[in-house]
């Protein structure tokens, strides 16, 4: 195996990208529900970098932001029965996920949970790795061809969405690729717009209205993916591909398999969850290399040695050691999802503080990453903290994909995904910064505004 190329570096020699500036005073609700629209980042108070717990009232309730690993770990694992997930994000999802993994709680959740699980195994996402890498070359021919600099996030989106799709149809026979691929970034499109009347309090139950071009892109996509499920349940042979693997699934305690409807909205939550978060990590592990030439000569290095001038395959994979510490170094200081909010069910406490039944938590996983008491130098990027002497031994401390039993089902997949096209794409170009600062917003995942344009020239 390979030994990883050593990046320790002093502090000076590390880029600082921009942190998105917290609140410093108490703000109205009215001034809120602006900032919340607006770039739900710039409601998250200062002091949440320094302290690790903040109460405050909200609606006739309580909201507890929280930013330290015992108050992740408390409200994730150890009271995970008290809360749910938050009844906004609950509004903006159900109407295109259905009650799916990702949104159901209770014997619903547990029963996706079981049945899904096995499809994450090491041996069966070493089977996608082809897919990853031709994803990921693809890429590199669709950045060099940029006429000036490209907007890497938007190749990224191409390339992650190439990857998903392809892991869940290896075969689209009937199936129109760029007629359901539309179809898919209006619904995500629609998950993403936050309006105000998402922030007004409203029932769990009520249904969030869609838009009649949301309304027509889901029929499409559901036409699209009952067609496939029908065609493939017709076959001997369901296929080993995510969609396979979903029909031939069944549950370990009752052997009950998955219904159609189960598949459906499994195959839409796979994408939703899957797509955008992957894309995200490797458009902000570009940026930050492209600020840091030894870092891209150290992924160089890596990659000649592991798969030289072709492309990593399933053994390869874990010999990316470098890779996997820049990507997981991107997501500390850009999470993919920098915040979760969650709602008590019945009365509980956050590390001995009390919680009412209808309390709000803000899981802020942004100030934890950059939490001035738990990293040294928090907002430089230094992916030699997560070598082995250096990494953090609390689990908790970094949460890019979340903690607890709803923690991401798709990490892995999403980490072997990632190394594989960013060694890729380094090993066959050279990055710079093509302007300067960059804003991160949340539109549900950390995106940076107007998008990512960098400079790549063939290596
Ligand atoms: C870098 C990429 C990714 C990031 C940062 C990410 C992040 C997360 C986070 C933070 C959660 C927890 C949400 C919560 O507790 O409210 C989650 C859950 C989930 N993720 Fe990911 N994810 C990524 C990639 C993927 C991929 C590739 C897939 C599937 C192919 C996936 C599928 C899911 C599913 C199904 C859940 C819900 C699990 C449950 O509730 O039991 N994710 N993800």
């Amino acid at each position: 195996m390979t030994p990883p190329a050593d990046l320790a570096r002093p502090p000076q020699a590390l880029f600082s990208p921009a942190r998105s500036p917290g609140l410093t005073a108490p703000t109205s609700l009215m001034e809120t529900a602006r900032l919340m629209r607006r770039n739900p980042m710039a409601i998250l108070p200062e002091a949440l970098f320094e302290t690790t717990r903040l109460t405050g009232p909200y609606l006739g309730r309580k909201v507890h932001e929280v930013s330290g690993p015992a108050e992740m770990k408390s409200i994730l694992q150890d009271n995970f029965h008290a809360w749910r997930k938050s009844p906004l994000i609950l509004r903006m999802l159900t109407p295109i996920l259905g009650d799916s993994i990702l949104t159901a709680h209770g014997e619903s959740w547990r029963r996706q949970r079981r049945i899904l699980q096995p499809a994450f195994l090491k041996r069966r996402i070493d089977r996608f790795v082809p897919i990853m890498a031709g994803a990921g070359s693809d890429a590199v021919e669709t950045l060099l061809a940029a006429d000036g600099p490209a907007d890497v996030h938007a190749v990224m989106n191409d390339t992650t969405f190439s990857v998903i799709e392809r892991a869940l149809f290896s075969d689209v026979e009937g199936f129109d690729r760029f007629e359901v691929r539309a179809a898919i970034e209006v619904l995500l499109e629609e998950i993403g717009r936050m309006r105000y009347s998402d922030l007004a309090p409203s029932p769990e139950w009520a249904p969030r209205l869609m838009g009649p071009g949301a309304r027509r892109a889901r029929k499409v996509f559901r036409a699209a993916a009952d067609g496939q499920i029908a065609r493939r349940r017709a076959l001997d042979d369901p296929g080993e591909d995510l969609l396979g693997l979903l029909l031939s699934a069944r549950d370990e305690e009752t052997g009950a398999a998955l219904s159609d409807r189960d598949i459906r909205d499994t195959l839409m939550t796979f994408i939703a969850a899957g797509h955008e978060t992957t894309a995200i990590a490797l458009t902000w592990a570009l940026y930050l290399i492209s600020h840091d030439e030894a870092c891209q000569d150290a992924l160089r290095a890596e990659a000649d040695a592991v798969f030289g001038a072709g492309e990593p395959d399933a053994e390869a994979v874990p010999q990316l050691v470098l890779a996997r510490q820049v990507i997981e170094e991107s997501m500390r200081l850009f999470p993919p999802a920098p915040i979760l909010g969650r709602r008590a069910v019945t009365d509980t406490e956050i590390c001995g503080h009390p919680v009412r039944k209808g309390d709000v938590a803000l899981l802020a996983f942004y100030c934890l990453h950059r939490h001035k008491t738990l990293w040294e130098h928090p907002d430089h990027f230094d992916p030699d903290r997560w070598s082995p002497e250096r990494r953090p031994r609390d689990r908790y401390q970094f949460l890019a994909f979340g903690g607890g039993p709803r923690a991401c089902i798709g990490a892995q997949f999403a980490l072997q995904e990632a190394a594989i096209v960013l060694s890729l794409i380094v090993s066959r170009t050279r990055i710079t910064p093509a302007h300067g600062e960059v804003e991160p917003v949340m539109q549900v995942t950390l995106r940076p505004k107007g998008g990512m344009p960098l400079k790549i020239e063939a290596r």
